[in-house]
Formats: C-alpha cells, structure tokens, sequence
C-alpha cells in the first residue's frame, strides 16, 4: 500500500499542529458546530478514501458509547479496519491520527480511546460491517476553562503542562531512545532529527511509545524503518504504529522532501516488526 504526499491532508498546517494537539477527557455537552460537523464528515470520507481496508465513520452518538467523563461529547469518529488484518489496523491508526489533527486544526478536542467505550454501542452506531472491527474511537468535542486542565491518570501520565492554555510540556523518551540499528543519532542528517521529533510527539496507548526508527544511508538516498521496540506492553502497537507513520509523512512533506512509502509485506503487527519505511532522496 502506497501514502503519498497527496495522501496527508492538510499536512502543510497539520505540522503546525501536532505540538498543539492533546488528549482532552472532559468535554461539555455543546454539539459539534454545524460547521465543524460538515467539515469534520466530509475529512473522513475523503481520508478513508486512501485505504480499501480501513475507513473512519464520523457521527452525532449519544452518551452510551462513552464511559467516564467523555459522555458529555455529542460526536465521535469512530476507527474501523478489516478485521484479523494487522495491515489494515494501521491504516486504521493512520486515519485516526489524521482526524485527530485535523479536528485539533478546527480547535475540536479529542482523545484516542482503545479501551474505555463500550464496543457494541460504538461498534452498532458506526454501522460497522461484519468483516470490520472497530479499533478505537474519539468524542469529537470542544472543552472549557479548566477542565483542560482536569488531572486523570491518563494526562498525569502524560506529564501535560499548560501555560495561558496552552500546552507547553508533555511527558515524552530522548530522542536517543527512539533510535535503533546501526546509525547513531548523532550521524542523522538535521532534517532526519526534525522528522524523529514530529514522531515523538504522536499519541500512544497508554504513552508507551513504543516506536524505533532505523536510519540507513545509500548513495544520495535515507531509508527511515519504523517499527516497534520492546516496549513492555504490546497492547495496541499497530494502532500506535499508524499514528507515528502519519507524524513522519507529515514532517517530510512539510521539509519538503521526496518519499517513497512503502510497507513491508505481512505485516504481523508484534514488537520488532517494520510497519513502514520511507525512501527519502537526499
Ligand atoms: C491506540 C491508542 C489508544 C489509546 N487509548 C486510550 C484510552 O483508552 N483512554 C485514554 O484516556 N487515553 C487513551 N489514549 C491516549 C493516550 O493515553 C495519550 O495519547 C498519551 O497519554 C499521550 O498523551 P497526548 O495524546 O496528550 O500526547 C490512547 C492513545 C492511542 C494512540
């Protein structure tokens, strides 16, 4: 499967975006705006376009398919892939990061639930196929005052810190520990550690971050693998894994640079495996 440069939406604004997205957990129970609505369902038909084995469903819900505090949010995406297909669970991935920056660009809040909603409700509001599973979902909603700020678990353990509203410190590795294989970081061309940055910033479950780059230099080309390190919990590493191909795109489209995309075939979804690598010409 190809994901060309055509394929990152909006990645010229988007990079400017992921240092800003955050996950929220309390919304308030103002539905989307009409506007953001439209624009929110028509960036899921188009995005879910790139993929035959994986789509985002965008739709007003009522509050069964949240637990928690999420209830209060009127809209989710939900994240839908071909089911037993470890492949198409990453592009499942790929499509949520792609509507959670762009909902973020809208100033609509979101975060990625992998657990923590109830699956049958969302599984039946998403018209979810008997071939499909649903790999994750957001509440697509809009927070106020301090509620950004509310501490769960969740946002303690990503480290958030805000500052006048803005979020200005989150928990994340060193670079050094994103990087795997031969080349040190030390040897990576400038814009190469620009890119490891925009990935280092993607959502994880539980923030476990469990992405591995390896650089390797031919003539006048870097390939940059992704894959997944040891990262003591595999839970849903296919769904991170997308979310880290999207972050690396985004940041060689915004550096300007030329790409191939490929992904390796067979992909197993388990620790060590390559989930993409980008063929990038110097
Ligand atoms: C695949 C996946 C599943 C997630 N599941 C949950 C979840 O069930 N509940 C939750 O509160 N956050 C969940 N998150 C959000 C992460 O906890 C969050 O991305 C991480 O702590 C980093 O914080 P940030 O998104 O604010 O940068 C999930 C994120 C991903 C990518």
């Amino acid at each position: 499967m190809d994901f060309t440069k055509d394929d990152c939406i909006n990645s010229e604004e988007l990079y400017d975006i992921i240092p800003k997205r955050f996950s929220s957990r309390k919304y308030t129970s103002t539905p989307l705006t009409e506007e953001h609505s439209t624009h929110l369902v028509d960036f899921a038909a188009k995005a879910s376009a790139i993929f035959p084995d994986a789509r985002l469903v965008v739709k007003e819900v009522d509050k069964s398919v949240f637990k928690m505090k999420f209830a209060q949010a009127k809209w989710m995406a939900a994240f839908l892939f071909k089911k037993d297909d470890q492949t198409a669970r990453l592009h499942a991935g790929m499509l949520a990061e792609l509507i959670l920056l762009e909902a973020a660009r809208l100033g609509v809040h979101t975060v990625w639930l992998g657990g923590l909603f109830d699956l049958s409700a969302s599984v039946k509001a998403s018209g979810c196929g008997d071939d499909e599973a649903v790999t994750g979902i957001t509440p697509l909603g809009y927070v106020e005052g301090r509620s950004i700020f509310e501490k769960t678990t969740f946002s303690v353990m990503a480290g958030h810190k805000f500052k006048n509203g803005e979020l200005v410190k989150r928990k994340r590795k060193d670079r050094t520990f994103f990087v795997h294989g031969a080349t040190p970081l030390a040897d990576w061309p400038e814009w190469a550690v620009t890119v490891l940055d925009a990935l280092i910033l993607a959502p994880s479950a539980i923030n476990k971050q469990p992405w591995r780059v390896e650089l390797v230099k031919t003539d006048g080309e870097v390939t940059l693998k992704l894959s997944s390190g040891k990262a003591g919990n595999t839970t849903l590493i296919p769904d991170d894994m997308g979310a880290g191909v999207v972050h690396i795109s985004i940041a060689l489209v915004k550096l300007g640079k030329t790409f191939e995309y490929e992904e390796p075939a067979g992909y197993t979804g388990v620790q060590g495996a390559v989930a993409a690598e980008w063929r990038v010409k110097e």
